[in-house]
Parts: structure tokens; C-alpha cells; sequence
């Protein structure tokens, strides 16, 4: 799909990962809707960012764990953009808690954003793609949706849940629209994780290094603008962590 001029939405695209899908999406001329929850500044920076590369960008606040303003932020982006192209369904929590302390709260907080929001993004937003003819949504999940670790086990359910979504919504949407998930592996950990567990990261890495959020957004814009003929699959970009 020929990205320039078309608009693309970008969920959690105010830092990290959803920035840099959201730069590699632009640098190929695609406008973007920067959704963002509460990084307010760091949305506006980024479609500073987006307008210097000469593309149009606005960013659209929204909570995803609540079913409302995901629907608001589905319109909201469908009628300002008139018409979105490509979705990204970037956003997540990553709750740390251990089983034991485990709570109903945690595991619908995990849910509700994590897989319930990319559910009815693409449901509202694919239908639309659909009656217009083409479209893309690219669903990030996580290696760990694959093969779960500890202390995560909410986080990991709905990441293999995304997994399935991305078979279940490109049958529904075939042949209009293509949908196709990213798996990553280490590629930005938390901004608080100690030196000796990210080091413990890279030793259980085949590649034995980090990966980049330009990892994950080169493969967002090979699915968005080259992969014609790929739909419900999941691209593992990961360093070889799922098969370690
Ligand atoms: N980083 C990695 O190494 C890695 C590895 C495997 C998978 N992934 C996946 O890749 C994607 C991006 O990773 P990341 O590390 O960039 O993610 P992140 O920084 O943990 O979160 C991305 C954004 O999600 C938004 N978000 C969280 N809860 C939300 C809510 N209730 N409503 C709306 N937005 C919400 C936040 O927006 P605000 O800041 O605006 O609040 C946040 O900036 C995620 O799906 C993650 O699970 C990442």
C-alpha cells in the first residue's frame, strides 16, 4: 500500500515504540493520529516531530481500559483523518504482580487495554476500512503471548490473545483489509529496570543484545506498505528470545 497522503492511527504513539511506528510510518509520507492516555507533552512533541518530517499529524487523548472513549477515539480519527488507512494498535499496560498477589482489578486492567481495546479499535475502525476497500491493522503483541514468563501471567494471556484476535479479525476482514500482528522481544525495557536483569535479558537473547523500537517500526512499515499478500500472521522480532 502506498503510504503517503494516506492517514494512519497509532495507539500509545506519544513515546517509546507507538513514536517510533508512528516516525517510520511518517518518513514514508503517512499523516498520523497520535493517540496518547496521559503523556499529554510528549503527544504534542511527537506531532512536532511528525510535521517536521512534512506530514500532517494530530493527537487525540483517550483511556483504552474504558469502552467509551474507545469508541470516541475510533470516530474521532476516522472523521478528522476522513477515512483511516492504517492501524496500530501499540498501547499496553505491563503489570508486574506476582501470582500470589494476584487480583481480579489487575487482570481486567491487563485485559480491558491490552486486548479488549485493540478489539474494538479494529472492529470499528476495520469495518470502515472494509467499506472503503483496503486497509491495514497491525496489532503489537509479545514473544510472551507465545511462551508466558512469571510474574506477568495477565499481561501474557493478553498478548496470546492478540495473537488470536489478529487470525480471527483477518478472516472476518479478508480480502479488504490485512491483519497481521508483531511479536517483539526485548527491545525497551521498563525505565526502571536495573542493569544486572537487563543483562540477564541479553544472556537468554540468541542475538545476546537488545533489540530497538526501530526494530518493531520497520517491520510495521514493511506489513503497512509491502506485505500484499500476508494476513494473520505473527512476525516474531524478538532476537531468537522465543525459541532460547
Ligand atoms: N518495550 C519492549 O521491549 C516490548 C517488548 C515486548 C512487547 N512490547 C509491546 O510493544 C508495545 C509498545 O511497547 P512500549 O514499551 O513502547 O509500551 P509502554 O511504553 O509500556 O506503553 C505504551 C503506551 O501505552 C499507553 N497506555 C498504557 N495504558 C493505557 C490506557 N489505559 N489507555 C491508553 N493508553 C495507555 C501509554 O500512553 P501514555 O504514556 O500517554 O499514558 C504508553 O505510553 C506494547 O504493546 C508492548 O506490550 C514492548
Amino acid at each position: 500500500m502506498e503510504l503517503r497522503g494516506r492517514w494512519a492511527l497509532v495507539t500509545g504513539a506519544a513515546k517509546r515504540v507507538g513514536r517510533s511506528i508512528a516516525l517510520a510510518l511518517a518518513e514514508r509520507g503517512a499523516n498520523v493520529v497520535v493517540h496518547y492516555h496521559t503523556s499529554t507533552a510528549a503527544a504534542a512533541e511527537t506531532v512536532g516531530a511528525l510535521e517536521a518530517l512534512g506530514v500532517r499529524a494530530f493527537a487525540l487523548g483517550g483511556d483504552l481500559s474504558r469502552s467509551t472513549e474507545v469508541e470516541r477515539l475510533a470516530g474521532e480519527a476516522e472523521a478528522r483523518s476522513g477515512g483511516l488507512a492504517v492501524l496500530v494498535n501499540s498501547a499496553a499496560n505491563y503489570l508486574r504482580v506476582p501470582f500470589d498477589h494476584l487480583t481480579e482489578a489487575v487482570w481486567d486492567a491487563s485485559l480491558d487495554t491490552n486486548l479488549k481495546a485493540p478489539f474494538l479499535l479494529s472492529w470499528s475502525v476495520g469495518r470502515a476500512m472494509r467499506a472503503r476497500g483496503a486497509g491495514r491493522i497491525i496489532n503489537i503483541a509479545d514473544w510472551a503471548g507465545e511462551r508466558p514468563y512469571r510474574d506477568y501471567l495477565p499481561y501474557c494471556v493478553s498478548k496470546a490473545g492478540v495473537i488470536c484476535l489478529t487470525k480471527a479479525l483477518a478472516k472476518e476482514l479478508a480480502p479488504e483489509v490485512t491483519v497481521n500482528a508483531i511479536a517483539p522481544g526485548p527491545v525497551m525495557p521498563p525505565e526502571d529496570m536495573g542493569e544486572a536483569e537487563r543483562q540477564a535479558i541479553v544472556r537468554a537473547t540468541p542475538l545476546r543484545r537488545l533489540g530497538s523500537p526501530e526494530d518493531i517500526a520497520r517491520c510495521v512499515r514493511f506489513l503497512a506498505e509491502e506485505a500484499d499478500f500476508t494476513t494473520g500472521s505473527t512476525y516474531y522480532v524478538d532476537g531468537g528470545r522465543l525459541i532460547a
